[in-house]
């Protein structure tokens, strides 16, 4: 494979996979409708990789668009499909929005896949198809039960992928990140929410100055100091667990699912001590009640992506945090500033 079109490629994920990509010899044809992102990362991207990427704004969904894509791009081999709406919350409030975004946009996709002969796709899954899961670590045999809409799109999407790539032979591997943090450590790329959703990038702005204090949901889970536990992975190994993948169908045909974590697990708490040591000064926060649909203890059993890819995670806690700060503080409004 040589060519690939990257779906939400503008995106925090995917920055940092295309950074990777073109490490690896890979030319980037980058599709993105900037709901969630920024021309600016796209720029940045080549800035760092010292080489251009080709780029269309364009909404996958829309199937005209996309089929331009592939016939004035006629030699992509393989997809890596990241676009998608990803806020829990979000979610919850406006279900219709989520099924037609990520449902629709893939159906789209997959479409167009078909109709141009392109058979090799990594696609962005997430530990939250696991829903609460019976058994930790978990692993890729586990229940699957989101118990959220944005959970169910992620089922949807992997099932509408597997049926799809078992009538047309396709070759694919889908990933179930685990809780993707950090930053490249030039940190001039990163995660950019204006209201952050997760926990390190809110804790990376109450550390800026820019939001007052952490709510930690909840000091009463079953975990050693009560607070939610959570695998936390570094984006840059996240990234290349992709190009490690696009290596893998290359060699075994069919359809692979493998978790993306470290198998390590970390408190809200940790968190906070961790950041507080690489900002250098305290970090406020208060213990509040748990949040809706949260639960006590979510870590992944790594091990099938380990032995099929290769791949490890080379990243620990401390890169994780200082390489969010970093991006933080040289970027105090993200793409923004
Ligand atoms: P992101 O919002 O930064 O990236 C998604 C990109 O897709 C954005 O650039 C957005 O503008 C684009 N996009 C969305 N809908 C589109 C559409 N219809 N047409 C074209 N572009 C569209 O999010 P991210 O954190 O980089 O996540 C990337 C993928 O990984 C998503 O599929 C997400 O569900 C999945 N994922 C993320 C996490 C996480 O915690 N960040 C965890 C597990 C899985
Ligand atoms: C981590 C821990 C919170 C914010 C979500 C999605 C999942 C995946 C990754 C996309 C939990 C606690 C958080 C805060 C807190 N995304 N917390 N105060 O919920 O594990 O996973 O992102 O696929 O689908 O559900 O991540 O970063 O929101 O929370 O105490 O202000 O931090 O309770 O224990 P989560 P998170």
């Amino acid at each position: 494979m040589k060519k690939l079109l990257i779906t939400g490629g503008a995106g925090y994920i995917a920055s940092h996979t295309n950074i990777e990509c073109l490490a690896s010899g890979f030319e980037l044809v980058i599709v993105d409708n900037f709901c969630n992102s920024s021309i600016e990362a796209v720029k940045r991207v080549e800035k760092l990789a010292g080489k251009k990427v080709t780029f269309y704004e364009a909404d996958i969904r829309d199937q005209d668009a996309l089929e331009e894509v592939f016939k004035k791009e006629s030699d992509i081999e393989g997809v890596i499909h990241f676009a998608a709406l990803k806020a829990v919350g979000e979610s919850v409030q406006k279900p219709l929005e989520y099924y037609e975004n990520n449902i629709s946009g893939s159906l789209v996709l997959y479409k167009v896949m078909r109709k141009y002969g392109v058979k090799n796709i990594v696609f962005s899954s997430s530990a939250t198809v696991y829903g609460d899961p019976e058994k930790i670590p978990v692993d890729e045999t586990a229940r699957i039960g989101a118990t959220n809409p944005y959970g169910h799109t992620k089922v949807m999407m992997e099932q509408i992928l597997m049926d799809a790539a078992k009538a047309e032979n396709w070759n694919v591997v889908i990933l179930r990140y685990f809780n993707p943090v950090g930053a490249h450590d030039s940190g001039t790329i990163g995660e950019d929410p204006e209201y952050p959703n997760n926990l390190l990038p809110f804790i990376s702005q109450v550390a800026a100055g820019i939001r007052e204090k952490v709510v930690v949901f909840g000091n009463d889970w079953p975990t050693p100091d009560g607070t939610g536990v959570r695998d936390y992975i570094h984006v840059v190994d996240l990234a290349t667990a992709h190009v490690k993948a696009l290596q893998y169908i290359d060699k075994n045909p069919g359809v692979h699912v493998l978790n993306v974590g470290t198998g390590q697990g970390y408190s809200v708490l940790d968190m906070i001590k961790a950041f507080e040591k690489v900002c250098g000064h305290k970090i406020p926060y208060e213990i509040g009640p748990r949040r809706d649909g949260d639960v006590a203890e979510v870590l992944a059993d790594p091990s099938l992506a380990v032995k099929e890819l290769g791949w490890k995670a080379m990243y620990g806690l401390d890169d994780m945090v200082s390489s969010a700060w970093k991006w933080q503080s040289m970027n105090p409004k993200g793409y923004r500033g």
